[in-house]
């Protein structure tokens, strides 16, 4: 069977970015007489903060970058950029910003720090007064339990300890989110906050690391026989990076302030399946195959096959009502998963990302052979030809 001609039907915007993805788009056309907003990135050269500044862009906004200038260093060379060390101690890299900047009003700061808390309320301290809007990219990582459905923004928060006096004091990443939000809630009103999970997008969340390669947009996308866990009604969410986008632009022109989750509805697995297919092609045969089994072989929830989870069952069941009451869209998984294969075979024209064991003795999902194998194996165990 042949493959799907992936670009064919794709938007305008994400046409661009297949063809070139890691570069500027131009700067969005403004009608005569109205001024440009503006927007400061604290980051936006890494993984979501492209898709950030350049839907930023295409809103009109003017944007201006600040970070290091280390990560992905050829991102956005044509916009402004405030080289800053968030991480030094006692502001000193946000001292040391020129001091025209001391005056300058952003009409919109998007935040996506996940470190120290502490350069979240430095910075807050420092610029509060010079921020419109203010928005943050949390996570459902700060709720404190996970093992009930339809979680709320107002279900209790992970306790905290007390909020580090240093930038170098460690604490583990949800406990790092959650104290960054408290910072924003105890020094402004005119914040959002984004607790989203599971991110997806065009680019790779950590192009360095083999295993955030999207392995079911790839499995699906290789087509033959599949190996699926048996978990159909098991629910599942993840966030469309682009939809999130859509959502930070539209609560900035809408003031729409407080914490959101975001995610796509609870979805079920067999459902994205569908969504896999759609966007794909149709596979030779899908093999749903009893968990039990799978772990006797070797193929172990969520560690080694994704988005199967059996504590919490599923793959999250966050309640994101109140984002969508507000105005947030979620696209349909189909084109995220398009956009995730996209970037893929831009990354990797050849298709060689080879899942299984690797070289240094890690396991990055399972291997074809092995797929082979246990369908093999099942086949035999319930008499299937
Ligand atoms: N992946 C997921 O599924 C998921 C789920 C929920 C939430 N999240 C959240 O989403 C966010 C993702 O962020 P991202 O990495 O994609 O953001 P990003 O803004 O695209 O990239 C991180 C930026 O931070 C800058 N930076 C790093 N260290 C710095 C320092 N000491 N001082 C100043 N700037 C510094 C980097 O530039 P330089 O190195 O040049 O400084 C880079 O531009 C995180 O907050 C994460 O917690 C992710």
């Amino acid at each position: 069977m042949k493959k799907r001609k992936f670009l064919k039907g794709m938007g305008a915007a994400t046409a661009l970015l297949f063809t070139n993805p890691f570069e500027t788009l131009g700067q969005a056309v403004m009608m005569p007489g109205t001024t440009k907003k503006t927007a400061l990135v604290l980051g936006g050269r890494g993984f979501i903060g492209p898709s950030i500044v350049q839907s930023l862009l295409a809103n009109g906004y003017e944007v201006t970058l600040l970070n290091r200038n280390k990560t992905n260093t050829h991102l956005f060379n044509n916009l402004p950029l405030i080289v800053c060390d968030r991480e030094k101690e006692d502001k000193a890299g946000l001292k040391s910003i020129d001091s025209k900047y001391g005056k300058t009003y952003w009409d919109v700061v998007v935040d996506t720090w996940q470190k120290s808390p502490k350069a979240v309320s430095d910075f807050l301290d420092e610029f509060k007064d010079q921020i419109g809007h203010y928005h943050y990219i949390s996570t459902v990582s700060v709720y404190d339990k996970w093992n009930k459905k339809f979680i709320v923004e107002t279900e209790p928060l992970n306790p905290l300890p007390n909020f580090p006096k240093t930038i170098k004091e460690e604490y583990r990443y949800a406990i790092r989110k959650t104290l960054a939000e408290e910072a924003i809630r105890e020094r402004i009103a005119n914040y959002t906050i984004y607790r989203s999970h599971g991110m997806r997008d065009f680019r790779s969340s950590n192009p360095k690391k083999l295993i955030d390669e999207p392995f079911w947009p790839i499995r699906f996308y290789r087509g033959g026989e599949i190996l699926l866990p048996n978990v159909k009604n098991h629910h599942m969410q993840m966030t469309d990076v682009k939809s999130m986008v859509n959502f930070i632009i539209h609560c900035s022109n809408h003031k729409v302030f407080g914490e959101y989750n975001i995610a796509c509805r609870p979805t079920l697995f067999k459902d994205y399946v569908s969504s896999l297919i759609h966007a794909t092609k149709k596979p030779e045969k899908l093999h749903w195959i009893d968990g039990d089994f799978l772990i006797e072989n070797g193929l172990i929830p969520y560690k080694v096959v994704p988005f199967w989870r059996t504590q919490p069952q599923g793959s999250y069941y966050f309640n994101v009502q109140k984002a969508i009451e507000a105005g947030f869209e979620h696209r349909p998984l189909v084109d995220m998963i398009t956009d995730q294969i996209n970037g893929y075979r831009y990354r990797h024209p050849n298709d060689d990302v080879r899942f299984g064991k690797q070289a240094d003795g890690t396991m990055k999902c399972y291997s074809p052979d092995q797929e082979k194998d246990i369908i093999k194996k099942w086949k035999l165990k319930n008499g299937i030809d």
